[in-house]
């Protein structure tokens, strides 16, 4: 089975799916961005579940329940603050992305969302992450078979613009 990946323009919050991704802090407690407003939709049970889980490391996933939102898990994943590009950002993005598609497999999610992680707050430029996201979920789902659809959901016009014109791009050649 192939599955469905597409660039939406969304408040996350409002998807009706297995899961919705988090671009989180490493203490997994909350912040400004689609942190705050997840953690606002979702009610104050969810920072008393992330509470329990003792943080996370810039490049991994856990994963709680979405409690409020209409999604029933948060896959929170916490990607690195944009330096410049040479402090192994590409490394830690890829490693977000993937790391959030096999927790989502090893829990029995099928449909999931990701916000442009490291985009906001955290400066990683946009047109870069389209790149890395897409190219990562495209390798991970050949593992993965269980998952049925990917949705990158953009906050903005222009992000959408460049997730769109990234997914219609070929996959690149292997390497010769
Ligand atoms: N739905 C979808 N996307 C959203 C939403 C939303 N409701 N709100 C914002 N975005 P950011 P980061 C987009 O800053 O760069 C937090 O304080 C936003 O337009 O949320 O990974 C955490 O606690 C942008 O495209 O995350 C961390 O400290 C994308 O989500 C830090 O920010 C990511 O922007 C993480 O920074």
């Amino acid at each position: 089975m192939t599955a469905i990946l597409r660039a939406l323009r969304a408040d996350i919050t409002t998807l009706d799916l297995d899961a919705i991704v988090n671009a989180a802090n490493s203490s997994l407690l909350g912040g400004g961005g689609v942190d705050g407003a997840i953690h606002r939709a979702a009610g104050p049970e969810l920072v008393h579940e992330c509470r329990l889980l003792g943080g996370c490391k810039t490049g991994d996933a856990k994963i709680t329940k979405g409690y409020r939102l209409p999604a029933r898990h948060v896959i929170h994943t916490v990607g690195p603050v944009w330096r410049g590009g040479g402090e192994g950002e590409k490394a830690l993005l890829t490693s977000c992305y993937r790391r959030s598609i096999e927790v989502a497999v090893a829990h029995g999610v099928s449909t999931l969302a990701f916000p442009s992680i490291s985009t906001g707050i955290y400066g990683y430029p946009i047109e870069q992450a389209a790149g890395v996201a897409v190219a990562t979920v495209r390798a991970a789902l050949e593992e993965a078979q269980a998952i049925r659809e990917v949705i990158f959901c953009c906050f903005s016009p222009g992000d959408l613009t460049v997730y769109e014109g990234v997914l219609e791009l070929p996959s690149k050649p292997a390497a010769r």
